[in-house]
């Protein structure tokens, strides 16, 4: 999921620019673009980074591994040993993040790289082992995405969906294509949940997160 983004007040590029990416996830965005991929952008990669690092994952999921520029970015804000499972359905985007990876120096055993359909890998996951899990794959799908996700967190884990604002068009009455459509049928699933604390975030195309509450 993502979106183009929209920018008018220049604030996502200064805060972008008060924090640079390195030349390695600059890399991967290359490569990300060079094959039409939408990666997260820098203030929405510092922002999953922020939400892995204070959830403390040392598990994490990404559905939508694209060239790996998430992946960089959570790879930073996760525990020092942990392991980030990735699944993306095009071979052709895990071979690019398999060239950023050795790029920026990340062990083998960092990241778990899994070619195939995230509703189909999702149900071979374990139940509650997961600290972390960004949606970024199939747009149309993300609804399916979230009883999967919090199926696989633990108490107190979190669920990011990236471009959930789809660049302005999900709060633009107007847009009416499915994919918007389907961004807002999400939004307001994930807000009406009991079992999730949620908040949508005007971060890159939209992050919409929440934790998995504490069974009462
Ligand atoms: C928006 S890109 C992911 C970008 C990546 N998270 C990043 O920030 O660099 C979406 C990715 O999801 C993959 N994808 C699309 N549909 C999918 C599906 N049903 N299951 C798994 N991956 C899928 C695409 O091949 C693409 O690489």
């Amino acid at each position: 999921m993502s979106g183009e983004r929209t920018d008018p007040s220049g604030e996502q590029a200064w805060i972008a620019a008060w924090q640079p990416e390195d030349a390695t996830l600059a890399a991967a965005r290359q490569r990300a673009a060079e094959v039409g991929v939408d990666a997260v952008d820098p203030v929405a990669g510092a922002a999953l980074r922020l939400l892995a690092a204070l959830t403390g994952a040392r598990h994490a999921v990404e559905l939508g591994t694209g060239a790996g520029v998430a992946t960089l970015w959570l790879l930073q804000g996760l525990q020092p040993d942990g392991v980030l499972t990735s699944i993306d359905s095009e071979p052709e985007h895990q071979r690019l993040a398999k060239a950023s990876l050795a790029e920026a120096g990340v062990a083998s055993g960092r990241v778990r790289l899994i070619a195939g359909r995230a509703l189909d890998v999702l149900p071979r996951l374990s139940d509650g082992a997961y600290d972390l899990v960004l949606c970024d794959a199939a747009r149309a799908e993300a609804l399916d995405y979230l009883p999967e996700a919090v199926r696989l967190l633990r108490e107190g884990g979190a669920v990011v969906f990236a471009g959930a604002l789809g660049g302005g068009r999900v709060a633009d009455p107007s847009a009416r294509d499915a994919d918007t459509l389907a961004a807002r049928e999400l939004a307001k699933v994930v807000r009406d949940d009991p079992s999730l604390v949620p908040a949508l975030l005007p971060v890159g195309t939209g992050l919409l997160a929440a934790v998995k509450r504490t069974a009462a």
